[in-house]
């Protein structure tokens, strides 16, 4: 299962594993990517990731977590990524892109964070500014041309970022959206922001192509999203045409979470069992046959290795031989490959 192909509208993913997006903090204050971008994305390509997912790509400098982040808010940074996404292709990966805005947990130095209401993350932070529903339909709009920038770049797929209290799901969480217009208050209220995001992709988004969202799945603090509360907001944008769930958790403030292998699986089975959306669970699994099994019960559509893949990029070759899967090595590599 682990290296059976998966079929998204017209992209076919050679194999299950994903490379979660993990910010490397390495542009130069103008969101480009570089050679570091380069190397690292396309290391990860020849070691055999079937489907890789660029960091938290910022749809505004605003948006930005700190001055380092990759950025996607103008024509110029388009060449960089294209570059990329070339040469990962050349090894047969898919690759796609997290849309992000960092919304209130935005550490740049020259700009005043936003948010839904004002409330900082905590007391090292800075407060952000509510924002107003014309700037919120401005924000809605960067997310658009965002997605015009990334098809551009050749992305095959484009994932949402709605997870680790960043912007959407700043609006998502009753705990960050204090608001009494229609973008807060209710369920239904708080997922607007999210609604009107995937829609605005959608629009300019080619519709052979896959979108992804990612969602933590619970604050793990009283009074926040738990998931029930996140089963309720998915079946809100059930028909928004939203291709895979990518199922994490926590962010929104900080909580103690109980770490183990696979500690998110049980929020990608419940969405997947209850909502019928296909599922890519991710967090703490390092292990072949914990992803195997993910998979061959059903619990995800796809796995998801984020730190595993920063220690070693030639994860799944050697997955695939330790589960005893024949697939094909780059040439190059072909007298290194174990029987
Ligand atoms: C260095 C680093 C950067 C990260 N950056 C992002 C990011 O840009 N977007 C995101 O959704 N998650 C980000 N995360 C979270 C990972 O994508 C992943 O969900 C988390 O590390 C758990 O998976 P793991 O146990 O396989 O590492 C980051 C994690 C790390 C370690």
């Amino acid at each position: 299962m682990l290296f059976e192909p998966i079929k998204l509208r017209n992209i076919i993913i050679k194999n299950r594993i994903m490379m979660s997006p993990m910010c490397q903090y390495s542009a130069q204050g103008d969101g480009m990517a570089n050679d570091w971008h380069f190397v690292h994305y396309v290391t990860r390509a020849v070691g055999g990731t079937g489907l890789i997912i660029l960091e938290a790509t910022d749809v505004e400098a605003r948006g930005r977590i700190t001055d380092y982040d990759l950025g996607i808010w103008k024509d110029e940074q388009i060449q960089p990524l294209k570059r990329i996404v070339d040469e990962c292709k050349k090894y047969g990966a898919t690759i796609g892109i997290q849309l992000s805005h960092a919304g209130r947990k935005s550490e740049v130095t020259d700009d005043t964070p936003v948010a839904p209401t004002s409330m900082e993350w905590n007391k090292d932070y800075k407060t952000p500014k509510e924002l107003s529903k014309k700037e919120i339909k401005d924000i809605i709009n960067k997310f658009r041309e965002a997605a015009v920038r990334a098809e551009k770049a050749g992305f095959d797929i484009i994932e949402i970022h709605g997870a680790h209290g960043y912007l959407i799901h700043e609006f998502l969480s009753p705990l960050s959206n204090k608001r009494t217009d229609e973008y807060g208050g209710t369920t239904e209220n708080r997922t607007r922001f999210l609604r009107e995001v995937i829609q605005a992709v959608k629009e300019v988004w080619p519709k052979d192509k896959p979108i992804f969202l990612r969602v933590s799945a619970d604050d793990y603090i009283e009074g926040g999203i738990n998931i029930d509360e996140m089963v309720r907001i998915l079946s809100l944008i059930k028909d928004e045409g939203i291709d895979v769930i990518d199922v994490s958790s926590g962010g929104l403030l900080n909580a103690k979470i109980e770490l183990y292998p696979g500690y998110q699986v049980k929020y990608s089975e419940r969405i997947k069992k209850e909502l019928g959306f296909k599922t890519a669970s991710v967090g703490l699994i390092t292990q072949p046959e914990l992803a195997e099994d993910v998979l061959r019960s059903g619990r995800a559509d796809i796995v998801i290795l984020g730190r595993e893949l920063l220690r070693n990029p030639y994860w799944p070759l050697q997955a695939a031989r330790h589960l005893r899967y024949d697939i094909q090595w780059p040439k190059q590599y072909e007298r290194a490959k174990l029987k």
